[in-house]
């Protein structure tokens, strides 16, 4: 008989802090309902007071999805508690997650506080949070850095005040895997009614050693994690889900199980991934391009004789299908389709003739078209609601000649045209731009990537443009990297608070 890991989700919470990876409640739902077929325990909608649209996405979460339980993030403070048990309202299955600093850097500078006061206001914070919800979970922010013994009161305290959960979040990737494994040990021993509660392990990856510590931490106890799809999440992120995940199936001798259907590991991750405009870096485990990519003879030569002389992992058990199809231009409307279901992307009729019609061009330029491409086509008609549109793009530029842009915009159904010439391509392009657009705005990060290999690939280009005082984040993806340039500022511009 295994034991059960519960497995919580926090892509759409943590993992949504990461600048520039910010979804639209539409697209927070799609992932809500993807990680309930991926089989999540608990979804973490959001943090409901810090914006509407954290709230509004809570609200609607809760009403799209039916199994897991949907918990929304506090601060220990009443406002904070009282705005979350409100966006919690429609939830079938509902939990408050609230928490503080425990850490005597986070008392000391954080709060201007002392040990004692941080116990109280957690203990009031977990009673309060009682009053809404039966499923309280108490955060001990930078558990990770705070004294064991010190810790073990203020875990003790919130569980007698009716945690269900108690999270120990090493908020700053600081612990290596026998200092935190030691710390969920020491909790177990030392916590007098700790049996009431479950202990959750929330690690971050600043070191490279978050999925190494939250494995420590169930090995000494903690039944539930606190993951992100792709490793997502502030700085160098969160655990990945994918691994965790993986880990635990590979090696069934720990007899720990979790409710993941893994098939549906690949299709989330790339679903994440395409929405998020957050590339997943190629050597990843278990859902990077070159995960299962066996390149040096010998090991291709072993792999042909037996997958398993170099496979520990088989891609169909974490839902990749090595025969996948290439589409090319000669590929139907069907293939597409499917291509699209298997990835993740479901789409209505008018939409997936949208994304045909997209896919024919781009067949036209590019010989085979890979899933990369599939998803950007997918996401594409994110600009069709845009009030500013690239009309056209004309550039002169080479060696020894001046590069001359011009570039007709549509701004709400009207035309505009201009011209400029800067010192390469994409600098006359956005000159010619600012014509038109004229706003006192500054480029402050651009980053073209290929998507893939060959020169007829597509370029996808992240951009970040400061506009009043305020960084907008922009994303263009264009067989023409200029065009693609161009793309992406005017994707910043139509997000300015104007
Ligand atoms: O890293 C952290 O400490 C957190 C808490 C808010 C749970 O994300
Ligand atoms: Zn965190």
């Amino acid at each position: 008989m295994s034991d059960r890991l519960f497995i919580f989700d926090t892509t759409l919470r943590d993992g949504e802090q990461v600048p520039g990876c910010q979804l639209n409640t539409v697209e927070k739902i799609q992932v809500a309902k993807q990680l309930e077929l991926l089989g999540v325990d608990v979804i973490e909608a959001g943090f409901p007071i810090s914006s509407p649209g954290d709230f509004n996405s809570v609200i609607e979460i809760s009403k799209a999805v039916t199994w897991p339980t949907i918990c929304a993030l506090t601060r220990a403070v009443q406002k904070d508690i009282d705005v979350a048990a409100d966006a919690l309202k429609y939830a079938k299955h509902k939990r408050i997650h609230t928490g503080i600093g425990t850490s005597d850097e986070h008392i000391k500078y954080k709060f201007n506080s002392n040990r004692e006061e941080i116990i109280e206001r957690a203990v009031a914070a977990v009673k309060y949070a009682k009053k809404y919800v039966e499923d309280v979970e108490f955060y001990a922010e930078d558990a990770g850095r705070t004294e064991n013994e010190y810790l073990a009161r203020v875990i003790e305290a919130v569980v007698k005040a009716g945690a269900t959960v108690v999270n120990i979040p090493d908020t700053t990737g600081y612990c290596l895997p026998s200092e935190y494994g030691e710390k969920i040990k020491y909790l177990m021993e030392h916590v007098d009614g700790i049996h009431n509660a479950v202990i959750s392990t929330h690690c971050h990856n600043d070191l490279g050693m978050a999925t190494a510590n939250t494995m420590a931490g169930v090995l000494n106890g903690a039944r539930q994690v606190e993951v992100t799809i792709n490793g997502i999440g502030e700085r160098a992120g969160n655990t990945s889900l994918e691994e965790v995940a993986m880990i635990l199936k590979c090696h069934k001798h720990i007899g720990i199980d979790t409710n993941i259907n893994t098939q549906k590991i690949y299709p989330t991750s790339r679903m994440v991934s395409s929405l998020m405009n957050m590339p997943v870096q190629p050597n990843k485990a278990i859902v990077g391009r070159n995960a299962f990519a066996h390149s040096s003879g010998i090991h291709q030569d072993g792999v042909l004789k037996n997958v398993q002389t170099y496979e520990i992992i088989d891609p169909h058990d974490v839902g990749i299908d090595d025969n996948s199809i290439v589409l090319t231009a000669r590929s139907g409307r069907a293939a597409l389709k499917n291509r699209l279901h298997v990835l993740g992307v479901n789409l209505d009729q008018e939409k997936l003739d949208k994304v045909y019609e997209n896919f024919l061009k781009l067949a036209d330029k590019k010989k085979d078209i890979n899933d990369d491409d599939i998803l950007v086509l997918a996401g594409a008609d994110r600009t069709q609601n845009h009030r500013i549109k690239l009309d056209y793009l004309q550039v002169t530029s080479g060696v020894g000649v001046h590069s001359v842009a011009s570039l007709g915009l549509d701004i709400s159904g009207e035309k505009f045209e201009a011209c400029a010439s800067g010192n390469g391509p994409v600098d006359a392009a956005i000159k010619a731009l600012k014509k038109i657009i004229n706003r006192q705005m500054t480029l402050k990060e651009f980053t073209i990537q290929a998507i893939s290999k060959g020169s007829d690939d597509m370029g996808k280009v992240h951009m970040q443009v400061e506009y009043d005082n305020h960084i907008y984040y922009g994303f263009g993806a264009n067989t023409d990297i200029i065009a693609a340039s161009v793309e992406a500022y005017i994707d910043c511009i139509n997000k300015f608070k104007l």
